[in-house]
């Protein structure tokens, strides 16, 4: 049987399906494994299934065992890994697209919905028990009909969209290419980022993470919006410059933010934690027992198709 190291803990499901195909090292106490410990471990091992949390870059990809073959991510994003490192070095490095697509969606409607409606502060007040229903008290902005900009229109994006077309709202986006009318469904297109934020009363963020969409949302590019613009961020924490956000968040150029991610999570800016106008969530994005069960499933399909299958892996991204 080949060897796998399974970098955190899975679910009892896919524990079953990997101790099945594979001899795995499984992490039930799910440590978060040191660089040092992740190269000790996967020692004469075949692959890593690995996540978000597993940073393999370019020094850790060059000090992996030479047996290594796969890194299968569970997680649909794979910034954590340098993918071009590990080509060089004949890894194959898979992640597991599609299976959280709705989750995700569903987090992404969630985040605009919890920042546009207070939800922060109506939750601070709730507890309180000293607030005063009264006509003015705690208005939100409504989403209904509004225009939302849709950065990043892969699956995830476009199941945001539908999801945002409930609530009639017009849809922009941006990505590298026009998508097909078919993929479009009405959605208008903007090739430059700065027309794309003109469009946007509400922007939800679901491109990857990368060099080129680190710091995306910047002092600059923030100017582009209408005034008491609603921002929603599922994707990765990088894309937004924290201290412009800050910044724009507090004189109101931004009504309100919602994150489910962070740069250097669980790290958080501390400078958001004195604003009221902020929804949080821990990177909880793909977090739905059925998501998660598919996510190992997937990245268990990937390892199997390569090691004990010799064939392609479905879901190869370098
Ligand atoms: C989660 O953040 C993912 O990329 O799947």
């Amino acid at each position: 049987m080949k060897k796998i190291l399974v970098a955190r803990k899975l679910l009892d499901e896919n524990n079953k399906k990997i101790l099945n195909l594979f001899d795995a090292k499984l992490n039930k106490e799910d440590k978060l494994y040191s660089t040092d410990e992740l190269i000790s471990l996967s020692k004469e091992c075949d692959g890593i299934l690995s996540f978000p949390t597993t940073i393999i870059n370019t020094e850790t990809v060059k000090k992996l065992p030479k047996s290594i073959k796969i890194i299968s991510n569970y997680a649909v994003g794979f910034g954590n890994i340098d993918t071009i490192e590990a080509s060089k070095k004949g890894i194959i490095v898979t992640n597991t697209p599609e299976v959280l697509t709705d989750a995700t969606a569903d987090i992404s409607i969630l985040l605009l919905l919890g920042a546009s409606r207070r939800a922060y502060e109506g939750r601070l007040a709730a507890e309180s028990e000293s607030w005063n229903w009264s006509s003015d008290y705690l208005i939100g902005k409504q989403m209904t009909g509004k225009k939302l900009g849709i950065l990043g229109m892969g699956r995830i994006g476009r199941a945001v969209a539908k999801r945002a077309k409930g609530f009639n709202m017009e849809i922009h986006y941006h990505n590298r290419n026009k998508l097909s009318l078919e993929l479009e469904q009405g959605a208008i297109y903007h090739k430059n980022i700065s027309e794309l934020f003109n469009n946007s009363e509400f922007l939800s963020i679901n491109c990857p993470g990368s060099k080129e969409t680190e710091n995306l949302i910047n002092e600059k590019t923030i100017q582009n919006f209408p005034d008491g613009v609603v921002i929603a961020n599922a994707a990765r924490g990088e894309i937004i410059d924290d201290e412009a956000m800050i910044k724009a968040m507090k004189n109101g150029k931004v009504f309100a933010l919602g994150l489910d991610v962070y740069r250097g999570e669980p790290k958080i800016n501390q400078k958001y934690l004195k604003l009221k106008n902020l929804f949080l969530l821990p990177h909880l994005g793909s977090a739905t027992t059925i998501t998660r069960i598919n996510m190992g499933d997937r990245a268990i399909n990937n390892l199997n198709q390569l090691l004990n299958y010799k064939q392609k892996p479905a879901d190869q991204v370098n």
